[in-house]
């Protein structure tokens, strides 16, 4: 259920109006929806019965404190890759033993802080830092529960730019140097390797790439139990896409218990964007437009900055009219902010709502990976994130002031 929709041609978020939630500030700003937040974490994780489940929520899409300790409330944990995701995750109110350290490039401190704080497990991607969290724990006279991320070398159908399950990318190590590495525990005292983890890409709709891994992790893990019963815990990563899927959660879910003996085996779960993305929107305003030999642009005051994704990875976002109306320009229009970068564009489109300066526009679905990847570029500040919950409105970010955006500079 979406709750941005239009009611007489005006456009609301939960019960509010965009204009009201808008009146008085400064835009662009981030905006979020708690109905949305705690409605896709509900079907989700109803959606894994019978399963023995941990719901690791991807921080890295958007580590809000507030947005995380709405999903703490329904019980979800984290995914986090860096020691201030954990600090975030703690700080708010996550449980450790509900917190999966993933990430390629631990530093000692991660790690430390990772074993030090009780994490569920942390996940390795690499021989070399597999010795390394061995080194920590045995100083830190810990044994670490330790995942070896695999790479199961599947395309995942999805943009290059967040492939991240085949041989071409950075991401795990491969199946046969995994299957060693369960031959061999003595090889590391302080770790007790006994989970399995993956995550092939990001936003991926159809389910043939998951079947695919599933059916080759579940026949490793099969294989490995049968010799050592070692591996508890299968973490089955993130991926899923909100939308245009041509599956269900049941679907999803099926293909695990097709492929997994999930009688005996514990899974974690690593959605972001399927959690967070259509819970966002920016809010900004038209500056300018301009036509310049049949092109039109429309110049808006968020930036790549802000939102980052279609200049990284061409995201598509639709932007709506604050006010919709029967007045149409149909001609080429590229809608860009205000960045020295020809990239700063955020959507070309042939025919776009007529809107003049001072206009609202909404871009849509970027509670994941919106605010998370935004930046200073071009010394603007972090902006103001809101989030709704029926008309009420709170403000859970402050705009970063010039004082603190300056304030560790010599
Ligand atoms: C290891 C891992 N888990 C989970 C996620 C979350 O992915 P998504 O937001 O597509 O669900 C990512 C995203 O890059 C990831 O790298």
């Amino acid at each position: 259920m979406s709750f941005l929709n239009y009611e007489n041609d005006i456009l609301k978020f939960e019960d509010i109006s965009i204009r009201e939630i808008a009146e008085g500030r400064a835009t662009p700003f981030y905006c979020y929806s708690k109905q949305t937040l705690t409605n896709n974490f509900r079907e989700f994780s109803d959606s894994l019965t019978s399963l023995d489940a941990t719901v690791c929520f991807s921080l890295k899409s958007n580590s809000n404190l507030t947005i995380l300790k709405t999903l703490t409330e329904l019980e979800a944990g984290g995914d986090v890759v860096s020691e201030w995701e954990m600090r975030k995750a703690l700080q708010a109110g996550m449980k450790p033993n509900k917190i999966v350290f993933s990430g390629i490039g631990k530093t000692a401190s991660d790690i430390q802080f990772a074993i030090s704080n009780n994490c569920l497990q942390i996940n390795a991607e690499s021989l070399d830092e597999l010795d390394h969290i061995n080194r920590i724990a045995s100083v830190s006279g810990k044994i670490q529960k330790v995942g070896i991320r695999i790479n199961p070398d599947i395309q995942s159908e999805t943009h290059k730019k967040i492939s991240t399950g085949s041989l071409e990318d950075k991401f795990g190590i491969s199946i046969e140097q995994t299957y060693e590495i369960f031959q061999n525990p003595q090889n590391y005292p302080n770790l007790e390797i006994s989970s399995i983890a993956f995550h092939i890409g990001s936003n991926i709709k159809d389910l043939t790439p998951f079947q695919r891994t599933f059916e080759i992790i579940g026949e490793l893990v099969a294989k490995i139990n049968s010799e050592t019963k070692k591996i508890n815990t299968v973490d089955v990563g993130g991926g899923i896409s909100p939308e245009k899927r041509n599956f269900t959660f049941e679907d999803y879910r099926n293909l695990i218990v097709k492929y997994f003996d999930t009688e005996n085996l514990k899974f974690i779960f690593e959605p972001g964007r399927l959690i967070a993305a259509n819970a966002g929107i920016l809010v900004s305003k038209v500056l300018y437009t301009k036509n310049i030999t049949g092109k039109k642009f429309v110049i808006i005051d968020a930036g790549m900055n802000d939102m980052m994704r279609p200049a990284l990875y061409d995201a598509h976002h639709e932007i709506m009219p604050d006010v919709r109306t029967s007045e149409y320009d149909e001609i080429n229009t590229d809608i860009v902010g205000p960045i020295c970068e020809s990239s700063d564009v955020f959507l070309n489109i042939q025919k776009f709502n007529k809107v003049k300066s001072g206009q609202y526009v909404i871009l849509k679905d970027v509670g994941a990976y919106g605010s998370t990847m935004s930046s200073n570029y071009n010394a603007r500040p972090l902006i103001e994130e809101l989030m709704v919950d029926g008309s009420q409105i709170r403000i859970i970010r402050k705009t970063q002031s010039y004082e603190d955006f300056i304030k560790n500079e010599i």
